[in-house]
């Protein structure tokens, strides 16, 4: 590798760090260094310090430092590699060639090849450019109005028109690209009627990769034939692109970036989410082009910013397949803020009926990773139901969802998790805690920990009546089928009778040789702020449990009936019953 350390040598022999901060950023001499704006963080005066003596760079204000590569690196948002190649390019220094291999020769044939293809998207966007701005164009431009694009916008897109299927053919041919190498990167297409261009009458939206060059095309049907062809059509995946790796505007937002100017980068489904909101002024989105996020995006979103929002439409399909994309971001290490658009609208939509200020606010109301999945399992499992069936029935399953939750996160974020999970359901942190510890594969849900929704009502009614909640009063002990409840409702009763005080701490005296789970279910239940909410809660679990205990009796009365059918009376205390079963529910 003795090589490719002498070539980096020689990279920053040849450029001197002055010069080449120089030509992206104003600088200002300032005794023996060069002072300027920093680049990698909004500022006002200047602390980014550059060094000719020691040839780096350091910024007072944030920290960032290095040599001149690494400032390439990071204002190209590029890696090192890439870094290396552009200021080689810069000093005219070849890049290292280890030998004339086979291999060697064949990345320089592809690095070529490469070119061409770059080329031939180049001269093609500024075909369907031309074309929008033509006399064929007016039905992309009024298009484009009536969507109410302003003409700035639609420039800083390069957005084109594909005025039919020839002569785009015809314009590449001119140019002397081969008909072989515009098919290749997706520009033409082979079809029964000979070649044509692949996006032919389509309005043109132009997809650019980080460094700013053309590498393929969104193409909108603008009349109903086209659009029953598919609403968009793209390029299909070249050398140069793939859509699922890829993301639409991430050379704007790169840009932005590079003028301090990115303060939230949002992600959205649409092309024309992200022309939209660059035209309210949100100039960091960038689309993942209607496809489920992948690691190559996560990459390249990670170079431009550590916290990534997400602004999925409200209809979007399959919002499983969309948390899969985000937990790539989270993995990835970003910082992933989910915004929801009210009323299934999408980005577009929303600006264009509400304003660019109410779509800032729900940038602020974005809600991090672990508490929109856990909004996603309340929306499935209703567990502050009012009916308390279904509370009880969606409690477990929110459970077993939050858990898988908090498995994916890192111990201080866990921690902190646990809390807020415990609270909601009423489960205790050490249970979390232990289901978290044992292995994934012994957690199924059979083996669920069994505490039946009765019994979760009769624990939270002796926390409420041992807290000395004033609503918290019942007539007769129920069903207790643990030594543990019915130890402790008896005490509970005690007190009642003798018109004492129970209290919290007599429960280690009461109820001896209870399970520290036990003790668990009643010291942690979580309580709401609101008294009325957990008032409602009460009523609702007494409901539960003198229902239960009546169908105790039913049970057992239904088995009397059967040892002795003639029996008249037993008939009739059963319909009684089930007649008090049927109020109380
Ligand atoms: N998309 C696609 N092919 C389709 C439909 C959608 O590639 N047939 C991609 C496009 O990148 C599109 C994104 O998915 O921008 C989101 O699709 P959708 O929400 O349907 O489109 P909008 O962006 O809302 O487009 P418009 O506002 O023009 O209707
Ligand atoms: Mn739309």
């Amino acid at each position: 590798m003795a090589d490719w350390s002498d070539f980096i040598q020689q990279i920053k022999r040849q450029n001197d760090i002055v010069d080449v901060i120089g030509s992206y950023l104003e600088l200002r001499r300032s005794g023996a260094n060069f002072m300027a704006r920093c680049p990698f963080h909004g500022e006002k005066t200047p602390s980014f310090n550059v060094n000719r003596n020691l040839q780096i760079y350091k910024c007072f204000g944030c920290g960032e430092s290095g040599d001149v590569i690494k400032f390439v690196e990071k204002y190209e948002s590029c890696s090192f590699a890439e870094a290396c190649e552009i200021l080689a390019k810069r000093a005219g220094i070849p890049m290292p060639e280890s030998s004339s291999s086979g291999e060697d020769r064949e990345f320089r044939e592809r690095k070529k090849k490469r070119d061409v293809y770059l080329n031939i998207c180049r001269d093609t966007a500024r075909f369907y450019y031309r074309a929008y701005y033509g006399e064929v164009g007016k039905v992309a431009r009024d298009y484009m109005t009536k969507r109410g694009f302003d003409e700035a916008t639609v420039k800083k897109f390069g957005i084109g028109y594909s005025p039919d299927g020839y002569s785009l053919v015809d314009h590449l041919r001119s140019k002397g690209y081969s008909t072989d190498d515009c098919i290749k990167c997706g520009v033409l297409q082979q079809t029964q009627r000979g070649v044509t261009d692949a996006l032919s009458g389509r309005l043109i939206v132009p997809i650019f990769n980080m460094q700013g060059q053309v590498i393929a095309f969104g193409g909108r049907g603008l009349d109903d034939y086209t659009i029953s062809r598919g609403k968009y059509k793209n390029t299909s995946d070249t050398p140069l692109f793939t859509k699922k790796d890829n993301l639409f505007a991430i050379n704007i937002a790169k840009e932005q970036k590079q003028h301090s100017a990115l303060p939230n980068l949002v992600v959205v489904e649409g092309y024309m989410d992200v022309i939209a909101m660059y035209q309210g002024g949100f100039k960091g989105a960038v689309a993942s082009m209607g496809t489920s996020l992948t690691e190559q995006q996560a990459k390249w979103l990670s170079r431009l910013s550590d916290t990534v929002y997400i602004c999925y439409d409200g209809d979007s399909a399959g919002q499983k397949a969309t948390v899969r994309g985000l937990d790539i971001l989270d993995r990835a290490g970003l910082e992933v803020r989910v915004m929801s658009v009210p009323e299934k609208l999408d980005p577009d939509e929303y600006i264009k009926k509400y304003g660019s200020e109410a779509f800032d606010k729900l940038i602020d109301e974005a809600m991090p990773l672990p508490d929109y999945k856990l909004k996603l399992l309340a929306d499935a499992f209703p567990i502050d139901s009012a009916d308390s069936a279904r509370r009880n029935n969606a409690l477990p399953k929110y459970v077993k969802g939050a858990l898988t939750m908090l498995r994916a996160l890192d111990d201080v974020r866990q921690a902190r998790y646990i809390t807020a999970v415990s609270v909601k359901t009423g489960y205790s942190e050490d249970y979390f805690r232990r289901k978290l510890s044992q292995n994934d594969a012994d957690v199924s849900e059979t083996e669920e920990y069994g505490v039946s929704p009765e019994d979760k009502a009769k624990y939270f009614i002796a926390a409420c009546i041992l807290r000395g909640e004033s609503y918290a009063s019942i007539e007769d002990k129920p069903l207790c089928n643990s030594k543990f409840l019915s130890d402790l409702y008896d005490y509970l009763f005690d007190c009642k009778a003798q018109g004492v005080k129970p209290s919290m701490d007599m429960l280690y005296t009461v109820c001896p040789d209870a399970a520290p789970e036990q003790y668990a279910e009643i010291i942690d239940i979580g309580f709401d702020k609101d008294k009325e909410i957990n008032e409602r809660y009460f009523r609702e679990c007494r409901r539960l449990v003198t229902v239960e205990k009546l169908k105790r009796k039913r049970d057992e009365l239904m088995k009397q009936i059967k040892d002795n059918p003639e029996d008249g009376s037993l008939l009739e205390r059963l319909s009684e019953l089930s007649k008090k079963i049927a109020d109380v529910r």
